[in-house]
């Protein structure tokens, strides 16, 4: 039987999606990382060029393909950051987890085990340095114009101070982003797996919704519900 038609309420969009952790070089063989799959945003792929938008993904990493997405590789939060700030699209979704922080030199050759032959047993130290903030820097170059509408996601973990939620609440208010996804993460949840639970956070006042626990096709849906209708009172 044929598949059921999906229903094209993002045609005519542009959006340009980030997945993946940024990966630091060290040196030629070796890079700080981190443990975000990829999946969630490769899912928002997926499910937008599904619906009719014209896809965009930036990618660190190697999943397939999701029919008719344009999909361009990067490593580091420098490549990412020119992909998205150099984009012209209606909407972009930072799903990727973004390095804070890289090392301040990349080594032209390895690192060797014993680096100063006078001191046999010493350790290197590795030096970090701010990456750019690159949905603060889409925020900035926005201004006051309405587009591109501008999604963050954020991993967090609750803590005695704070809970995800407030957490949340404050990431929204800070970044100037539009939406916020923000997912607790921990040891066991998330990282990796094909479930979560989310909460959707608008900064227009709109109502918060939580999603799931749900796979990440269907966290990717009610992502792109809540931009299409961002963009419905946007344009009213
Ligand atoms: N982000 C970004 N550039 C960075 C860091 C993060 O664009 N250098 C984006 C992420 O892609 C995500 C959002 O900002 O959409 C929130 O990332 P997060 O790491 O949760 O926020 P930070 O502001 O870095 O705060 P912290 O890590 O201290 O919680
Ligand atoms: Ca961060």
């Amino acid at each position: 039987a044929a598949a059921e038609p999906v229903e094209q309420d993002l045609a005519g969009l542009s959006i340009l999606i980030s997945a993946g952790g940024t990966r630091e070089p060290l040196d030629p063989v070796r890079y700080l990382g981190n443990r975000s799959s990829g999946k969630q945003g490769y899912a928002l792929a997926q499910v937008a060029a599904a619906r009719g938008a014209k896809v965009t993904l930036v990618s660190t990493v190697d999943l397939d393909t999701p029919e008719g997405v344009d999909v361009q590789r990067v490593e580091t939060a420098d490549q990412l950051r020119e992909k998205v700030l150099g984009a012209a699209v209606d909407v972009i979704i930072m799903a990727a987890a973004v390095a804070d922080f890289r090392p301040a030199r990349r080594e032209a050759a390895k690192i060797k085990k014993t680096f100063d032959p006078a001191h046999p047993d010493d350790a290197p130290t590795i030096t970090l340095v701010r990456n750019p903030d690159i949905l603060a820097q889409a925020v900035q170059a926005r201004g006051t114009a309405d587009w591109p509408v501008l999604v963050g996601f954020a991993a967090e973990t609750g803590d005695a101070g704070h809970t995800v939620l407030e957490h949340a609440r404050a990431k929204l208010a800070r970044k100037g982003c539009d939406l916020l996804v923000a997912n607790e993460v921990g040891e066991d949840i998330t990282f990796g797996k094909d479930t979560s639970t989310v909460y959707l956070l608008r900064a227009d006042g709109g109502p918060e919704a939580t999603v799931g626990p749900a796979d990440k096709r269907q966290i990717a849906a009610a992502v792109l519900d809540a931009v299409r209708d961002l963009i419905t009172v946007r344009r009213s």
